[in-house]
């Protein structure tokens, strides 16, 4: 691609301003006019020349953004491949619903999404999202992850859960076996109810609890209205056949001003809050809406996917891209800002 640079440096040159050096050998010196760290914070001079490089693959990233946008851009953390890859070695041990790709993509997007705010989880289960959450807050000083669960619902995505009996046991033993419990502010309780009297700023809301339409609405309508400029939502089991997660993307977040770039990982369906430019990534998120909202009636009022309704969910679900992404191309992804609005 480039015969003129240096052979350790690829240059990847984005769409409209922006430009990502990534090295796979050096460590690069940052030079950004006015970078922030990956909590959303402004890095001062003398800490900007921290080395962003060393781990092998292009995941030292530089971006070069525009200082016009309102919302930060980020600077991904250092040594981030490492940190998750050495996370989800804890983490494939703990039982739960969250596939490889899909719990390394969380380890980005809570370790990457340049917002301060709380890590914010609702439905932790036995814990294998919480021990990806809370390892990256743990690595990067993220501050707690709020875990929110009862413990005790029995829902269509708990088939083993039998009334009466809880998963609050496992889930501290999960805590405590990876080392990251004192990482975790545990709040035994619905959603509803933490709901109430929320006040902080969220850097990422992860929404994997009652996957009925009326639950993820409820939990969509009441925490996101806390969810920082730049921070994220991520809405788990989008593409498994559940109403809730994939008619709140479409409807709520894909046809949103509000919200900026968007898209898929396996069954993780994401968004970044963008209040001040959300409008200028409209015809991104209409594209995606023309590819998933088709699912959306097929599950409505409880529908059982089964026989010819079942095919087409999977005809239409094969069109919806959903591929695993580097943490580089997410972060360049979300590094774009056009003047369009
Ligand atoms: C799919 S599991 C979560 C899986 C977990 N994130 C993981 O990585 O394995 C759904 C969880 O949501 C919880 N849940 C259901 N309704 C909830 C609500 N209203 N508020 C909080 N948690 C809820 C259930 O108790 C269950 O443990």
């Amino acid at each position: 691609m480039s015969n003129v640079l240096p052979d350790e440096y690829l240059l990847l040159p984005l769409r409209c301003r922006y430009y990502v050096w990534c090295s796979t050998r050096k460590r690069v010196n940052t030079l950004i006019p006015r970078p922030v760290d990956y909590r959303g914070r402004r890095i001062r001079k003398q800490q900007s020349k921290a080395p962003l490089g060393g781990v092998a693959r292009c995941y030292d990233i530089l971006i070069q953004p525009d200082t016009r946008s309102a919302t930060p851009m980020p600077v991904l953390p250092p040594n981030l491949d490492a940190v998750i890859e050495e996370t989800w070695q804890r983490v494939r041990d703990v039982p739960g619903f969250l596939q490889e790709g899909e719990a390394r993509f969380l380890g980005l997007l809570a370790a990457g999404a340049p917002a301060n705010g709380t890590i914010v989880e609702i439905g932790s289960f036995k814990g294998r999202s919480t021990v990806m959450l809370a390892s990256m807050a743990k690595h990067y000083g993220l501050g707690p992850v709020v875990a929110i669960d009862p413990h005790t619902t029995t829902a269509p995505t708990d088939p083993v859960l039998e009334k009466g009996s809880s998963t609050f046991e496992e889930f501290v033993a999960s805590l405590r076996a990876a080392g990251v419990e004192s990482f975790v502010e545990v709040r035994r309780a619905c959603s509803r109810e933490v709901a109430e009297g929320w006040k902080r700023p969220i850097r990422l809301l992860w929404i994997d609890g009652d996957h009925t339409y009326a639950g993820v609405k409820e939990d969509f309508q009441r925490f996101s209205p806390f969810v920082s400029s730049g921070g994220i939502v991520a809405l788990h089991d989008a593409l498994h056949g559940y109403e809730g997660p994939i008619r709140v993307f479409v409807e709520e977040i894909l046809r949103s001003d509000r919200f900026g770039p968007a898209g898929f990982v396996k069954s993780i369906a994401w968004s970044q809050h963008r209040p001040d430019d959300g409008g200028a990534f409209r015809e991104q998120r209409e594209k995606l809406d023309l590819r998933a909202r088709g699912l959306v009636p097929l599950l409505t009022n409880g529908n059982i996917l089964r026989g010819f309704k079942k095919l087409r969910y999977n005809l239409i679900r094969a069109c919806v891209p959903r591929a695993v992404i580097s943490p580089a191309r997410w972060a360049a992804i979300i590094s774009q800002h056009t003047s369009k609005r």
